[in-house]
């Protein structure tokens, strides 16, 4: 059976990215004119996922304003004929078929996932965090999906990361199989950098055979209190292999406030409208430093 439904959950508080985040989604900070969700979601899609679970919160009404239709929006469009424009914002509301579940209090990831289980109804699924951008040809949640149709087991991706960062992410411990992949021995959440099985650390895609659920419900509550779906990921791994990929791809960890602006500024690199300007602009005030 080919992977069709993605989970997105995007209820978490975003308290990284304070003060913005009090009253808007990080999910919703925008690469110069485009939401980061937007990127997961046409990642979603580019991965031949056709049913898209979002799992929101309050004040993430935002989120489902910006893939709704927006009729007033159109109208003025059509009627000043700026076709292009018009074109674009009825594309966003016709991408995909689009679910919203609530996570009645952001009790962490695995939570949220759980929130989703009814939709997901038995079978296997994709996960994208919606803070997490990556870029590549191949989207990551390709690749993931290649994995699991080979295998037909998890798969969760997973880059190398430096070691002053391994308290912040699920670090595993994995046998390697080849170059990118790996049977899951451990995953750890959040270990200080003496416990840490490797600098390995799980981010923001995942494909789980539906019998995560359960695991993440037996896990019950782990660090911070929270939910997390690192210790449902553990018990997986104990009933089932569980394999790690190490993904092709540049990631952006956007709900992290350099790893934002880092996006911003490769993607304005990227963008032929003004890149050249910007190169300009970028040597003054560079040079002004030296
Ligand atoms: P993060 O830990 O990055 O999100 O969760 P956070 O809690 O919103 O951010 P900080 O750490 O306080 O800045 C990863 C993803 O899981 C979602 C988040 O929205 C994000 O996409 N999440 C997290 C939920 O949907 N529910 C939760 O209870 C927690």
């Amino acid at each position: 059976m080919e992977i069709k439904k993605a989970v997105i959950p995007a209820a978490g508080l975003g308290t990284r990215f304070l003060p913005v985040t009090k009253s808007m989604p990080k999910e919703m900070l925008p690469i110069i004119d485009k939401p980061v969700i937007h990127y997961v979601v046409e990642e979603a899609i580019a991965s031949g996922i056709d049913d898209i679970i979002f799992v929101t919160g309050r004040s993430k009404r935002s989120i489902e304003d910006y893939f709704d239709e927006s009729p007033e929006l159109e109208m003025y469009l059509r009627q000043k004929h700026k076709d292009d424009l018009l074109k674009m914002v009825e594309d966003i509301s016709s991408m995909v078929d689009i679910h919203y579940i609530r996570q009645k209090e952001p009790k962490g990831l695995g939570d949220a996932i759980l929130t989703a289980r009814k939709h997901i109804s038995g079978e296997p699924f994709a996960v994208l965090l919606g803070d997490d951008l990556i870029v590549n040809k191949t989207p990551c949640t390709r690749q993931l999906i290649e994995v699991f149709n080979k295998y037909r087991c998890s798969t969760i991706a997973v880059e190398e990361v430096p070691q002053e960062k391994v308290s912040s992410y699920g670090i595993i411990k994995g046998t390697p199989l080849d170059e990118c992949l790996y049977s899951l021995e451990e995953i750890v959440e959040k270990p200080s950098v003496k416990d840490a099985p490797s600098n390995i650390g799980a981010i923001g895609r995942y494909v789980f055979t539906p019998e995560i659920f359960d695991c993440i419900k037996m896990a019950g509550s782990g660090v911070g209190g929270e939910i997390q779906l690192t210790d449902g990921i553990r018990l997986l791994n104990d009933m089932q292999k569980v394999y790690a990929y190490k993904f092709a791809g540049k990631r952006y960890d956007t709900g992290d406030k350099l790893g934002y602006v880092k996006a911003i500024i490769d993607f304005a690199m990227r963008n032929e409208y003004f890149d050249q300007d910007l190169k300009a602009y970028l040597k003054t005030i560079l040079g002004a430093d030296c």
